[in-house]
């Protein structure tokens, strides 16, 4: 899919992930332009733009080209058209956290995404979050765009209203998504059908462009994939993701490193992974044994040896539950869980952990709303 020149790239959340990747995407000297979608730190980097502190790029600051309140407002101060005719944006990546039980991510963006006309056509969407199952509802709402499904491995929080460090990892894995399993998948009597084929050959063309742009910012680890060796090392971040940060939960706040030191809670974490180790290749329709070796992935044990030196670091969701904020349970748990599920595939320690800590967080939501309705009865 050619690049009209200027690209417009919006990216939709601009919290520790969007605001680091958004800042080495902006190449105004050639014609890359990238654009924030802020919300509670919308004042502060209007104002000022954006600072932030990497150890792997030291200090810099990144100036948005243009910086929006809300989606809405993206949608109305889309760039208009060019001389071939398309306006709005080219690039739409969304950084929110996932959280499908809260947000349909695919119908807010649905006021910056041109719709594609044909297949491979539109504002190609690009997602960059946790979990697996998030680019489902992307496709179903938007059937013609490209989309990018990316994995970041990094080490980055928000510490105030547009200060973003990076304390370790840039490594961003791209791959196309056309209908989850990619054309390989289909078996040798049926061939992809064309629009499958367009699709994931409009989205891989997208990502190459993506991943150079990263390049030219200084993204080394900016790595191009298939569609399925992507989705293969979603759910490789997921044996991370589903076994710590549940469990930093349910064991009252213990970081990784702890964890994994507790001899029955390191056999637990074991006992997680080794699910998703199961699950994955039987989901994803690749041959048992070729995951996650044959794409250089860390087996299960490497994982956890190496999590014994990550002293200190918490997970996400305990963060996320600490502060009293939605967790990414169904992204990182629920859709697992589900997607084991209809496919008659057993998945006992995932199941438990989300029925739990889903149960926790709505037991916890209930008595917020009760403690306000009390508060209210004073008046
Ligand atoms: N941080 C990491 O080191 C890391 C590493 C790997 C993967 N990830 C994954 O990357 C994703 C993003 O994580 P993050 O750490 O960057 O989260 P974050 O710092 O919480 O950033 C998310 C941002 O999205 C904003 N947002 C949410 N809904 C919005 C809306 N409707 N309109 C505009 N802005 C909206 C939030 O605004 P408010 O501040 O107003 O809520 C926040 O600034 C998650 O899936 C996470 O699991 C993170």
């Amino acid at each position: 899919m050619p690049q009209r020149q200027p690209t417009h790239i919006l990216v939709v959340g601009a919290g520790a992930v969007g605001c680091f990747y958004a800042s080495k995407l902006h190449h105004p000297d050639v014609g890359i332009f990238v654009s924030l979608v802020c919300r509670s730190n919308y004042q502060t980097i209007a104002a000022e733009g954006v600072q932030l502190k990497t150890r792997d790029f030291g200090e810099y600051h990144f100036t948005p080209h243009r910086v929006f309140a809300s989606i809405s407002d993206a949608g109305r101060g889309a760039p208009t058209a060019g001389p071939d005719g398309h306006g709005g944006w080219d690039y739409v990546i969304v950084t929110t956290k996932a959280l499908p039980d809260r947000v349909d991510d695919a119908a807010s963006v649905e006021h910056v995404v041109r719709q594609g006309s044909s297949p491979g056509t539109g504002t190609t969407i690009v997602l960059i979050q946790n979990g697996v199952g998030i680019e489902a509802p992307h496709r179903l709402r938007f059937p013609n765009n490209p989309i990018i499904s990316c994995v970041t491995v990094i080490s980055a929080e928000q510490v105030s209203h547009g200060i973003v460090v990076q304390n370790r990892w840039t490594r961003i894995s791209l791959g196309p998504y056309s209908d989850g399993v990619g054309n390989e998948a289909q078996s040798a009597s049926s061939s992809p059908s064309s629009t499958t084929t367009t699709l994931s050959n409009a989205s891989t063309e997208s990502m190459h462009l993506l991943q150079s742009w990263w390049a030219r910012g200084g993204i080394k680890d900016a790595e191009p994939h298939s569609e399925k060796e992507l989705q293969l090392i979603r759910w490789h971040k997921l044996t991370i993701n589903a076994s710590m940060n549940p469990s930093a939960v349910l064991s009252g706040g213990t970081g990784n490193a702890d964890m994994v030191l507790l001899p029955e809670l390191r056999m637990h974490i074991r006992g997680v992974m080794d699910e998703i180790f199961y699950l994955a290749p039987r989901i994803l329709q690749v041959r048992e044994g070729s995951f996650p070796e044959h794409l250089g992935l860390a087996s299960a044990e490497k994982i956890i040896k190496s999590t014994e030196r990550n002293k200190g670091a918490k997970p996400s969701m305990l963060l996320d539950w600490e502060a009293g904020r939605p967790m990414e349970l169904e992204v990182i748990l629920g859709n697992p869980v589900r997607m084991a599920r209809e496919r008659g595939l057993e998945c006992p320690r995932l199941q438990s952990m989300y029925a739990l800590l889903k149960a926790a967080q709505d037991r916890r939501e209930e008595k917020g709303k009760d403690a306000k309705v009390g508060e209210g009865s004073k008046l």
